[in-house]
């Protein structure tokens, strides 16, 4: 699939603050996501990947840290991650495919940190095609990619909110979660990951949020 077709809303420069703090936080824990899964049992490639993969978040970090003038919140432990491959790389994956939206819409405004979508794009390209590698490998695996898949989508409109929590972004925080939303859906039903009579429509998962479905 194309990974870099998207035309991003253009956010008003009041608004750079607030991403930039946002991204703080993104990147640390996409540090702390990779440092988790360097620890789990991988396949020997994405092994390797990883160590460039923690030295490029790291240094994401650093320059936020730099920009902003503090540190991310420290964290006692690394986040769980899942322990079985297939689920692991969903994960990653569609962690790296949010990353990549929101380092789109930081470029509009920060076109100087475009090295950092550049990157964005290498991870998630990397991460698409073990997905593509287990979805064409044994049928367990690919299930196993399938529902935990659906599981993440299922959760990502409350995690884009999250993201998305600043007064400054509310006059476009609806017209932005969409525009990403939209985005990885087409993504994971591109790569396999969700199938057709599985995926869901934006608002059909809203509905089953509200209704505690
Ligand atoms: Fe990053
Ligand atoms: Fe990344």
């Amino acid at each position: 699939m194309s990974s870099d077709a998207a035309t991003p809303i253009r956010l008003p420069p009041e608004c750079e603050t607030a991403l930039l703090e946002r991204f703080l936080k993104a990147e640390a824990m996409a540090l702390w996501t990779v440092r988790s899964a360097r620890l789990q049992d991988v396949p020997q490639n994405v092994y390797a990947f990883l160590r460039k993969h923690e030295e490029d978040e790291q240094q994401h970090l650093s320059q936020f840290e730099t920009m902003i003038g503090r540190q991310p919140r420290e964290r006692e432990r690394l986040p769980s991650v899942p322990r079985q491959w297939p689920a692991l790389a969903v994960q990653l994956y569609g962690y790296e495919s949010l990353g990549l939206e929101f380092a789109t819409l930081l470029v509009t405004l920060r076109p100087d940190l475009v090295s950092i979508r550049e990157d964005e794009l290498v991870h998630v390209e990397f991460f698409e095609q073990e997905i593509h590698r287990i979805l064409r490998g044994g049928a367990a695996a690919a299930e196993q990619a399938r529902v935990s898949a659906l599981a993440w989508w299922r959760k990502l409109p409350r995690t884009v909110d999250r993201y998305l929590e600043a007064t400054v972004l509310d006059p476009c925080r609806q017209a932005l979660a969409e525009q990403i939303l939209v985005a990885i859906d087409r993504r994971f039903r591109e790569t396999g990951l969700l199938q057709r009579k599985e995926a869901t429509t934006m608002r059909s998962v809203r509905l089953d949020q509200e209704e505690g479905r």
